[in-house]
């Protein structure tokens, strides 16, 4: 299914964000505050991230995206890169079982050639148990990087067409090949952790995406929180390069 783009024509809005973005930062600040190694902020993320899977489903959210491991993030300590590629597989393992009992879909996005063959076996699995669910969606970006992203995505273009003109390149014949293809783009983009910076993530698909950044901590994000988000959300006026007067007004606005 092809969804609109926000620069070639205005999406649906609803009350509701359809599609939202998560950057979970902070659990190592979250463990240090607390004199504890980082690598407890990271078991505490996990348990922060069911929490928001569930509270996303029940407010309708369709399609949930989280940032779970960049492709900068190799750049850290052996042992604490360890650490996370266990807690994900232990996040496979177990969690999986459990979206699936709540019809969830789950999705995993990100140069996987990077992980060990036996998490590229489990994500296959959980891939394939989930992908008849009908309920949320569920994306997790590991060893992804927006930069990433576009080039495999031109790659695949022009693997696909070696002879392509340039002149007939558009974003409809592009964007197929992003990781995400198969979801609308974010309504709304969250970063926890107080920093303001996109740090890599979704480049092409942030393009007319709200931003709401909170200085909470992941581990402390929990449903309360995600409710200010949508608060937030909600208060935006969305106007894809229109003017206000054509929202009220929308009976005189162009639709692209
Ligand atoms: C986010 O928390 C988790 C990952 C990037 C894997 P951090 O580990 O970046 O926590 P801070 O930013 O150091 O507090
Ligand atoms: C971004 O967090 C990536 C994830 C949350 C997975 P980082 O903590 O790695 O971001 P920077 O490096 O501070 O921008
Ligand atoms: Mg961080």
């Amino acid at each position: 299914m092809q969804h609109i783009s926000s620069t070639l024509g205005v999406p649906d809005t609803s009350y509701v964000p359809q599609h939202v973005a998560i950057i979970m930062d902070g659990n190592g600040r979250w463990a240090t505050q607390r004199h504890l190694p980082r690598i407890a902020g990271h078991n505490r993320g996990l348990d922060a991230v069911r929490a928001v899977v569930e509270a996303s489903a029940a407010r309708g959210v369709q399609f949930l995206t989280l940032f779970a491991f960049s492709s900068e993030n190799w750049r850290r300590p052996a042992d604490e890169v360890s650490f996370l590629m266990r807690l994900f597989m232990t996040a496979l393992r177990r969690e999986v079982v459990k979206m699936h009992a709540n019809n969830i879909r789950l999705r995993v996005v990100g140069d996987l050639s990077r992980f060990s063959p036996r998490i590229q076996q489990l994500i296959a699995d959980a891939e394939a148990r989930t992908a008849r669910n009908t309920g949320l969606t569920v994306t997790i970006a590991a060893n992804y990087g927006g930069r990433w992203d576009l080039l495999q995505a031109m790659r695949k273009m022009l693997a696909r067409q070696p002879m392509l003109d340039p002149e007939t390149i558009d974003e409809s014949v592009l964007a197929p090949h992003l990781a995400m293809a198969y979801a609308p783009e974010p309504d709304l983009f969250i970063r926890t952790g107080g920093e303001q910076r996109i740090s890599n993530f979704l480049l092409w698909q942030l393009a007319y995406s709200e931003l709401y950044f909170t200085d909470t901590y992941w581990p402390d994000f929990d449903a309360a929180e995600l409710d200010k988000a949508f608060a937030s959300y909600r208060q935006r006026e969305r106007r894809f390069g229109r003017t206000s007067a054509q929202l009220v007004a929308p009976g005189l606005s162009g639709t692209a």
